[in-house]
């Protein structure tokens, strides 16, 4: 599934995540109530409920796979939970699935024994769930962080020339107090502009990882999104914190209309 971009380009996936979770939560509440009051039907629309959730859990792991494996700082503190919620929820399908698998139709009544592995599905995605949401709104994964005045989200991939050094951008490509990720190499790093010149640094806030180049950027600082600690781009030290850590900064020069970067 492609990301869609949000006003400001940066990228932003469709929640999928509310259909698998009230489909297999849903089927499991259907056979419980089917069992308890004899009614065929409701557990026949549980088992239904239960494949309709496994096929919506496939489509909604196609985004949160290029999220983490895109989106999600690396060595950060999002990329520790988001390990918890992907194993959290990979835990509950497979919890689903053999269920389903022991279950062998939609007119077979659910013993005890499927009702609690589904009880145990319901509660792993209950968790995953938990970790997920916090990814959100704690960890801003999949949140547009543009802000008023803020540029278009911008960034490239580029591997370091023998010398060590990479083209990060055309020069004029970016306006004063824009921001651009730069994936170099397998790290992260974030060509900047000023109003005194280009500048780069790590992409990886001092505190816990937070992405900076979803940050903010003004009159030379810059403030990581996820607790607002604030560091110098051209010294790479804390304005103020909580990080304590500053972070790491490197040359950039421009010649021939092109801006490098020494990594
Ligand atoms: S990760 Fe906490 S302030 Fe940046």
């Amino acid at each position: 599934m492609r990301s869609k971009a949000s006003l400001d380009g940066h990228p932003v996936h469709p929640a999928l995540i509310p259909f698998p979770f009230a489909f297999l939560t849903g089927g499991f509440v259907f056979d419980v109530a089917g069992r308890l009051l004899g009614r065929p039907g409701w557990w026949a629309t549980g088992y239904h409920l239960a494949l309709a959730g496994l096929a919506m859990s496939v489509l909604a792991a196609v985004p949160g796979f290029v999220d983490y494996a895109h989106t999600v700082p690396p060595r950060s503190r999002a990329s520790s939970r988001a390990m918890r919620h992907m194993v959290l929820v990979l835990a509950a399908v497979g919890a689903f699935v053999v269920a389903v698998l022991v279950r062998g139709g939609a007119a077979a009544g659910p013993s005890l024994v499927v009702l609690g592995i589904e009880a145990i599905g319901a509660a792993l995605l209950i968790a995953g769930g938990s970790a997920g949401g916090d990814l959100v709104m704690r960890d801003q994964i999949g949140v547009d962080t543009g802000y008023a005045g803020g540029r278009r989200w911008s960034e490239t991939t580029a591997t370091s020339d023998d010398e060590g050094m990479v083209v990060g951008a055309r020069a004029g490509e970016l306006a004063v107090d824009q921001m651009k990720l730069l994936r170099v190499d397998g790290r992260r790093l974030v060509l900047a502009r000023t109003a005194t010149g280009y500048v780069a640094f790590d992409d990886a806030c001092g505190h816990d990882g937070g992405s900076l180049a979803a940050g903010t950027l003004i009159c030379g600082t810059v403030q990581c999104p996820w607790h607002g600690s604030q560091f110098d781009v051209r010294t790479g030290c804390v304005r103020a914190g909580p990080a304590r850590r500053g972070i790491g900064i490197y040359h950039v020069e421009e010649t021939e209309g092109l801006v490098r970067v020494r990594v």
